[in-house]
């Protein structure tokens, strides 16, 4: 399975923070936001990976990744020329995808939890068209919303609705099978000019091929794109990091977790920022892997 990582748009709701650089750069504690996302595709075992950027940026976030090597990772960038839409990803990432299954999370997405990767790893294998994730919140007006039957079977999906007809916000993150970049060509921009994501899904509502995984409460999901909510993710991981001794979206760690790199490819990569309490972290879980490999265990879900 391909995975994409949509990492343009204007950031306009972050303004001045984004006037002129990108939002998915931003601190989110130890590292940039686009960390977050970039690690829910890897915990679904995916380590083909493009990132979809802003013109401007592209150079910034090669420099971050570079060709995803050193995580035993493909990592290749695409320019969003406008902000299009979060469907233009299917465009702009076409030859990427190239008839495979494709995962798209957006860039300023964190998900954490201990149940995540085997969550992930399940709706990977159960795709039978699109899974999409249902998460409970307050204010499901701010976001594409999931209504459910009697029986908890999918039955609408609206995007930042006035009156949600339920509290099941849709989070950015979102699996696919091959036909969607076919249903991303076809669609035609909404009433705000965009490519919504929420029509891709639609479709394969309509085609009775869409999936509703509901994230429990043991998954924390932010979206962090305003200023509250970005401050609410860097505060949420200092708590993890301060209470479990935990560090959500740790790259390094994650691929030796899922296999694509060896402890002492993970410690190297830790001890080139030693200096720092995040790579002080990465060699720790090298060495610790080094004891008891024992964190692989969840590839057996
Ligand atoms: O966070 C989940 C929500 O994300 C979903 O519930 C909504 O259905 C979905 O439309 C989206 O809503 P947002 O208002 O949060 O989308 P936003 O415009 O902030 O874009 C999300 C990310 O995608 C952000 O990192 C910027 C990037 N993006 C967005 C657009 C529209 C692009 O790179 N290019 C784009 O054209």
């Amino acid at each position: 399975m391909k995975g994409i990582v949509l990492a343009g748009g204007n950031g306009t709701r972050l303004h001045p923070l984004t006037l002129v650089g990108s939002k998915q750069l931003a601190p989110v504690y130890d590292k940039p936001l686009v960390y977050y996302p970039l690690s829910v595709l890897m915990l679904a075992g995916i380590d083909d990976v493009l990132v979809i950027t802003r013109p401007a940026e592209i150079d910034l976030f090669r420099r971050l990744f570079g060709s995803g090597s050193r995580l035993g990772m493909l990592i290749d960038y695409a320019v969003q020329e406008e902000p299009r839409g979060i469907a233009d990803a299917f465009r702009v990432g076409a030859d990427h995808i190239k008839g495979e299954d494709c995962a798209l999370v957006l860039g300023d997405n964190l998900f954490h939890g201990a149940e995540l990767p085997a969550i992930l790893r399940r709706a990977a294998r159960k795709l039978r068209g699109c899974v999409l994730f249902g998460h409970r919140v307050t204010e499901p007006r701010r976001f594409g919303v999931a209504e459910t039957d009697a029986k908890g079977d999918l039955v609408s999906i609206e995007e930042k609705p006035e009156h949600p007809r339920s509290d099941l916000a849709i989070p950015g993150l979102y699996f696919f099978d091959d036909t969607v970049t076919g249903i991303a060509r076809d669609l035609r921009p909404s009433a705000r000019g965009e490519l919504e994501i929420t029509d891709v899904l639609r479709v394969y509502l309509a085609e009775g091929r869409a999936d509703l995984v509901r994230l429990g409460k043991d998954i924390t999901w932010l979206d962090a794109g305003t200023p509250d909510s970005l401050l609410d993710a860097g505060r949420f991981v200092q708590d993890v990091r301060h209470r479990q001794g935990t560090n959500p979206g740790c790259i390094e760690e994650i691929a030796m977790d899922m296999g694509f790199i060896g402890a002492d490819a993970c410690y190297e990569l830790g001890a080139g920022m030693s200096d720092s309490p995040y790579g002080q972290y990465v060699m720790e879980r090298a060495r610790a892997h080094h004891r008891d490999p024992a964190p692989t265990a969840f590839l057996e879900e």
